[in-house]
C-alpha cells in the first residue's frame, strides 16, 4: 500500500471515529472537501467545482477583533443543519474536535472551552436533477463562535464571535464592535449557551 492511500486510510477512520454519518442530506459544500470524501466513498472534486472555492493556503484576514479565521474548518464534523425559510439560506453547523467530544457527550451547556462552532450559510437552491430537493446554492457566509469563557468574559457569553462573507472570505465589520450586533441577537438563547441550534443525534 502506497505512502498516500494509508494517510488516506488514516484519515477516513479518524474521520469516522468522529462519527458523522448525516448521509443522504445534500451538502454540495462538504462533499467537495477530504471529510466528504472519507464519508461518501470517494467522489472526486470536479475542476470547476473547486475552482469556485478559494486556495486553502490563500491568507484570509483576521476579523477585526483580532480572530484568526479557522481555515481547517472545512474538515470538521456537521453537528447540525438549518433551513431558514425567511431568508431562503441553508446553513450547515460544523465544529471542532472539542466542539464534536462534547456533543457526543450531550455536555453542551455549557460547551467547554476550546469549542469552535460554524456556520456555513449558502443561499437556497432547488437541486438541479431533483425539483422537490432543497439544497445549498452559492456561499454566503462563514461565521464562527469560539468558546473561552476568561478571554471572553467582558461580553457575557463567554464566546468570541467572527464572521467572514462571500467566497472572497471578507472579515465582517469595521471596527471590533461588529461583535455588539451578534451578542445582542444570540442573547436570546443565553440559556442555550447562546447557542440557536443543539446538535444532531446520532443513532
Ligand atoms: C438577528 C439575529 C442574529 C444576529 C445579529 C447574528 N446571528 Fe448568528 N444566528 C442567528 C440564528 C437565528 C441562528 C440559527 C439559524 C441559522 O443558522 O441562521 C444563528 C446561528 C449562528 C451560529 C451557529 C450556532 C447557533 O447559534 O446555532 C453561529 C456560529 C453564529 N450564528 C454566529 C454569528 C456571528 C459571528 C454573528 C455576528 C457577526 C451573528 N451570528 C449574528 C441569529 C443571529
Amino acid at each position: 500500500m502506497g505512502k498516500l492511500s494509508r494517510r488516506i486510510l488514516a484519515r477516513s477512520s479518524r474521520i469516522a471515529l468522529l462519527g458523522f454519518s448525516l448521509a443522504g442530506i445534500s451538502l454540495a459544500g462538504f462533499g467537495l472537501t477530504g471529510f466528504g470524501l472519507a464519508s461518501c466513498g470517494g467522489t472526486t472534486p470536479t475542476a470547476p467545482a473547486q475552482a469556485q472555492l478559494r486556495s486553502s493556503s490563500g491568507a484570509v484576514p483576521r476579523s477585526p477583533n483580532g480572530i484568526e479565521f479557522p481555515a481547517k474548518y472545512k474538515n470538521w464534523p456537521v453537528l447540525s443543519i438549518g433551513h431558514r425559510l425567511d431568508k431562503r439560506q441553508v446553513a450547515v453547523v460544523v465544529g471542532n474536535r472539542t466542539a464534536v467530544v462534547a456533543a457526543r457527550a450531550g455536555n453542551t451547556n455549557p460547551w467547554p472551552n476550546g469549542t469552535i462552532i460554524g456556520n456555513v450559510v449558502y443561499e437556497q437552491k432547488t437541486s438541479d436533477n431533483l425539483p422537490t430537493v432543497i439544497s445549498t446554492g452559492s456561499f454566503v457566509r462563514a461565521e464562527f463562535m469560539f468558546k473561552d469563557r476568561e478571554n471572553y468574559a467582558s461580553n457575557r457569553s463567554g464566546w468570541g464571535f467572527a464572521r467572514w462573507t462571500g467566497t472572497a472570505l471578507t472579515p465582517y465589520g469595521n471596527s471590533e464592535d461588529f461583535q455588539d450586533e451578534c451578542i445582542k441577537c444570540h442573547e436570546k438563547v443565553s440559556g442555550n449557551d447562546w447557542l440557536f441550534m443543539k446538535p444532531t443525534l446520532l443513532p
